[in-house]
């Protein structure tokens, strides 16, 4: 790959944030600014407040990636933007600002999906060119959850996605049932380190050979009823038990499907993606079962698994390379999909 310094902006949901990538590896800065305390109040991210604070924050962040990497606009080959799925009015907040500078430096615009850009994060900071094509990807993310074989940057074949709520929802979910806040991941995490994931068996859906999908509601909806029987959780061990138990339903299924596509596919590289990779637990089992089973797997740090622009640059990378830009008439989209953007 010829040295390229690609700007990539990121405003998908409710982090604002901006990353110089050289190479489509070698991150230079990677600046995230979270809006978490804005949203915690509420549960959950309001769109409106998501939008306003993207609009305070976007010069600053996007100057402070420019300056941490210590690099000029004139320097730059492209800047790449998630265009989506998100919010629509977040998206548009990073997607203008981006046209804009495009506009006004002449500098490259190209278009991010925001399924494809996780599933850049483990090729970041890799020297030796990360994970080769083909190879089976998961990604687990706050919105999304999909099995697939990914051949070629461009040509990702989806074995299967969630038919509900995605795994990191779920997570959110479970979370607010239990008075836990938002968001849920991290928390939930930390309180099940502590407990015993036997406690309570809940429901895996959907298991059997041949079946790709995921259905993460069931499992959120057995939650609620166990509460509705026993209550809540009457002290610290109890509550880090029934975080375990539901984790490791969550996790049993994402592993189990990772298990499938390597026999069905015959591939050893296994690429794991979205926010819901930073879980402990998950990325225990997924090491113990790569050594098993002489697995070759690729999970960023965790930093990387959540929403960040660097990510973003790696597609902006990969585009500039096959010549796919963006113009100004690039519009912001809600939804995926379903084909690698
Ligand atoms: O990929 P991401 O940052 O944003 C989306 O594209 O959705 O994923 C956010 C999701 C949230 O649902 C969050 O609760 C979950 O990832 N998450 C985790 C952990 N850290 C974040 N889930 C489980 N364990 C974690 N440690
Ligand atoms: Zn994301």
């Amino acid at each position: 790959m010829c040295s390229s310094l690609v700007l990539g902006i990121e405003s998908s949901c409710d982090e604002t944030a901006a990353a110089v990538v050289d190479d489509g590896f070698r991150i230079h800065s990677n600046v995230i600014s979270s809006q978490v305390d804005i949203h915690h109040p509420y549960g959950g991210v309001v769109p409106e407040l998501a939008s306003r604070h993207h609009v305070l924050n976007i010069v600053p962040v996007v100057d402070a990636a420019l300056a941490s990497a210590g690099v000029s606009l004139d320097r730059l080959q492209g800047v790449a933007v998630t265009a989506g799925p998100g919010l629509v009015g977040a998206l548009l907040v990073g997607l203008q600002f981006a046209k804009s500078l495009a506009f006004v430096t002449g500098v490259p615009l190209v278009a991010a999906d925001h399924l494809m850009a996780h599933l850049e994060a483990p090729f970041l900071d890799q020297a030796d060119g990360g994970p080769s094509f083909p190879h089976i990807c998961l990604l687990a993310s706050g919105g999304h959850t999909l099995i697939g074989l990914r051949r070629s940057p461009f040509d990702l074949e989806v074995l299967g996605a969630t038919r509900d709520d995605a795994a990191g929802e779920a997570f959110d979910k479970v979370a607010k049932m239990l008075g836990l806040g938002y968001p849920g991941g991290q928390v939930i995490d930390d309180h099940a380190s502590r407990g015993d994931p036997a406690a309570v068996r809940f429901p895996r859906a959907l298991r059997g050979r041949g079946v790709w999908d995921f259905s993460f509601s069931g499992l959120k909806t057995a939650v609620k009823q166990h509460l509705a029987r026993q209550g809540p959780p009457g002290d610290a061990s109890g509550l880090a038990d029934l975080c375990a138990s539901f984790q490791e339903a969550v996790v049993d299924v994402l592993v189990e499907r990772v298990r499938q596509a390597v026999d069905h596919t015959a591939l050893r590289q296994i690429v794991v993606a979205g926010g819901v990779a930073a879980n402990t637990r998950l990325r225990a089992v997924l090491d113990q079962e790569a050594e098993r089973s002489g697995w070759r797997l690729f999970v960023a740090p965790r930093i990387l698994c959540t929403d960040n622009a660097a990510m973003v640059a790696v597609v902006g990378h990969r585009h500039l390379a096959a010549g796919r830009l963006a113009d100004l008439a690039q519009n912001a989209v809600s939804s995926w999909s379903g084909r690698p953007g």
